[in-house]
């Protein structure tokens, strides 16, 4: 099959090879939620989200930027974080906070995926709730393709690997592709589970975690599928996700 596209999935950022991503357009995968709250906080006007490895590393940018035009956000074992404005609810980034804002983002998983993903030649942030504007990048660009899930605390988790499973189920219909066994394995667990998203997206280890602190909402928040046409895209220099694409051309959800 030589001229078939590569489409590798990687269950947690530490199971990337090193260097494997050189070459490749990365996709970033933290349903639950950090990838998710990315996406609605550009769709309510933030101008970037800067994302952060560690909590002090998140304040320390934060207070070197103008006050009143920066959102600090994120958490520590789901909870917010103190002296932060904002926690890791997608629901909380809202127009009228996020409009001309920049987000310090730092959670404990997802900004670790999406900064992986910054090793690629490019890198796209994905959630359910942009499900077919993704599918329609990843369709027309030519580079191999490598989607980096978040996974929880060292933990692969069904909620990342449902989705990397989602893409890779449009791909396989769309060009003809090429998979590593993770990527088979996700495409297998999609089959499985796609049917009822949110009862599987309530009975995952990050869904779990959510509902014991009381974050039911954004479990429905994540299960959106296509309520946002924006594809957030890594940039460089500084490192900063900005809305990349935008626009659906179909939709590619078909559960
Ligand atoms: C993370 O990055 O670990 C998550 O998004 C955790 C969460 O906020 O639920």
């Amino acid at each position: 099959m030589p001229d078939a596209r590569d489409v590798q999935v990687h269950l947690l950022p530490q199971l990337v090879p090193n260097g494997a991503l050189a070459g490749s357009v990365a996709v970033a995968v933290d349903v639950l939620r950090a990838t998710t709250t990315v996406i609605h906080a550009l769709a309510a006007g933030c101008d970037c989200v800067r994302p952060c490895l560690e909590v002090e590393e998140a304040r320390e940018l934060a207070d070197r930027m103008r006050a009143g035009r920066v959102i600090l956000g994120g958490e520590r074992g789901g909870a917010p974080l103190p002296g932060f404005d904002l926690g890791n609810s997608p629901g909380e980034y809202t127009p009228k906070v996020c409009r001309g804002t920049t987000l310090v983002l730092t959670t404990t998983n997802g900004t670790r995926a999406m900064l992986k993903a910054a090793e690629a030649d490019r890198a796209l942030v994905a959630g359910f709730v942009n499900y077919s504007a993704v599918c329609e990048q990843l369709r027309t660009d030519p580079l191999p393709i490598q989607i980096v899930c978040a996974g929880t605390e060292g933990e692969v988790s069904l909620e990342d690997t449902l989705l990397a499973g989602a893409l890779v189920d449009v791909l396989a219909e769309v060009v003809e592709i090429q998979l590593n066994d993770a990527a088979r394995m996700a495409w297998d667990c999609f089959e499985n589970h796609g049917q009822m998203l949110q009862g599987a997206l309530e009975l995952s280890l990050g869904g779990s975690k959510l509902r014991s602190l009381g974050y039911d909402e954004d479990i429905r928040a994540a299960a959106q599928v296509d309520q946002y046409a924006l594809v957030p895209e890594l940039r460089r220099d500084p490192l900063r996700v900005e809305v990349g694409a935008v626009g659906i051309v179909k939709s590619h959800w078909q559960r």
